[in-house]
């Protein structure tokens, strides 16, 4: 059956205190709160639905830069979670699969759960299902209140909560999935006589049963997946849970972490076995490092790297947009930006690839060819290329290519004044 996912991301996120970025654009390793959800369901759907609202240029532009299948859809003003599914009705009018509805601010969710969402889902012909778990501490979340059979009643907002249903420890995940030509017609119905004054989309669950349709819970186990971002505070703690599982992935799969509570490593970044990762390094975005590699301490990768077999990325040693091939070595103190190093080459310590020029504004590339030795505290200017072999005195400053198996050298020769220190100084 076609699945289609509707996001929710039209919210100010006034928890956040942020003047320039939306809530579902901050990022967690150089990825967006949104792109983790998007990445996570894209699998599953055929088509992606972004509700988007404040600061909806920006998340517009973000959605159709990175994901083709994905759309977004205005909701202006935002009414609340129900008023802003509504807003795809016309979009489905004669649609008749299933809508996975997700939030844009919790990224911790997994496909594979997912998955098993949707196959609960079916496996029950539930017309409608929400995800549920458990936290010891609810607070802020909306509470699954059941029956004494322990069917589902409704789900009730902490704002308009009793003090006994407060003590609910069942929360709802904000994620659903619905068959949607049966639930369509709850977008019409919602009320938004509440605390807050909004149309809820947790209201739908009262409206299903009073439907007399089939509405299920579906309680994931680790409550972990569905941490919702808030504040800046949440941000910071759904950092370190997706670090720490991502770490755990890298170990199992026989990378060496040797200290884990300083290193953080994206999700979108592969690593080969037997590669060893030293303390205190940051690695965002979408990276592949191969096998046998020695990384930091105090490395930063930043995206859009592909670094190969037996490659020593060594501490103070910034790499981004670059391609490093085996068998070479950036040791220290260097800075590689939008470029590709060969196979067997070694750059000396504080090394500088100077990729952007700030009169016309470009990033250029530096390619620097296999078995080119780059002497210590050069800046190799893009765009520049150093072919096969070709060596780089110490202090370089390189702005024209140099050709293979040649001596390049910018130094002003170098004066010794004999017994200066004694005549002009010690006299
Ligand atoms: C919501 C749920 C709550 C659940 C929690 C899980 C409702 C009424 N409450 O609460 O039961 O436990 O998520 O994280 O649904 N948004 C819009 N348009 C709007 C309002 C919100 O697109 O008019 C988006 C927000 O950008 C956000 C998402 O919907 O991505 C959730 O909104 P938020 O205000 O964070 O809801 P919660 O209070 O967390
Ligand atoms: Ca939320």
């Amino acid at each position: 059956m076609d699945i289609k996912a509707v996001i929710l991301a039209a919210g100010k996120g006034t928890r956040m205190k942020s003047e320039t970025t939306p809530k579902v654009l901050h990022e967690i390793m150089g990825k967006t709160l949104l792109g983790y959800v998007l990445d996570n369901v894209k699998n599953l759907t055929s088509e992606e639905f972004v509700i988007v609202g404040h600061h909806a240029d920006e998340v517009e532009k973000y959605v159709k830069d990175n994901y083709e299948n994905a759309k977004t859809v205005l909701q202006t003003p935002q009414l609340g979670t129900g008023h802003a599914v509504s807003m795809v009705c016309p979009e489905l009018e004669n649609y008749d699969g299933l809508v996975l509805i997700l939030c844009g601010d919790t990224p911790l969710i997994k496909e594979e759960t997912l998955k098993k969402f949707v196959e609960f889902h079916k496996s029950q012909h539930s017309d409608l299902t929400v995800m549920s778990t458990i936290f010891e501490n609810p607070t802020n979340y909306g509470r699954i209140i059941r029956e004494a059979d322990n069917s589902l009643r409704c789900i009730v907002e902490e704002k308009d909560a009793t003090s006994e249903q407060k003590l609910v420890k069942e929360v709802n995940a904000g994620i659903y999935c619905l068959n949607w030509s049966k639930i369509k017609p709850a977008f019409s119905q919602l009320k938004s006589n509440n605390a807050q004054g909004e149309y809820y989309l947790t209201d739908i669950i009262s409206w299903g049963k009073a439907q007399n349709l089939n509405v299920n819970a579906y309680i994931l186990e680790d409550s972990d997946e569905i941490y919702g971002i808030n504040s800046r505070i949440n941000l910071a703690q759904a950092t370190k849970m997706m670090n720490r599982r991502n770490l755990e992935k890298y170990m199992l799969n026989g990378v060496t972490i040797v200290d884990p509570e300083s290193t953080w490593i994206s999700e979108d970044t592969q690593i080969g076995q037997d590669t060893i990762i030293y303390p205190a390094t940051y690695i965002e975005g979408k990276n592949i490092i191969g096998k046998n590699c020695k990384i930091g301490p105090c490395a930063h990768l930043r995206g859009g790297v592909e670094v190969c077999d037996n490659v020593k990325v060594g501490n103070f040693v910034e790499v981004k947009k670059s391609k490093i091939s085996s068998n070479t070595n950036v040791g220290h103190l260097s800075y590689i930006g939008d470029s590709e190093l060969g196979e067997h080459v070694n750059i000396g310590a504080g090394t500088i690839t100077a990729n952007y020029n700030p009169l016309t504004k470009e990033k250029s590339k530096t390619i620097l060819k296999d078995n080119v030795k780059v002497g210590s505290n050069s800046v190799l200017v893009a765009p520049v290329t150093v072919e096969e072999g070709a060596n780089i005195g110490a202090g370089g400053i390189i702005t024209k290519n140099v050709p293979a198996w040649a001596l390049a050298i910018t130094r002003s020769p170098l004066k010794i004044m004999a017994d200066w220190v004694k005549f002009k100084l010690l006299k």
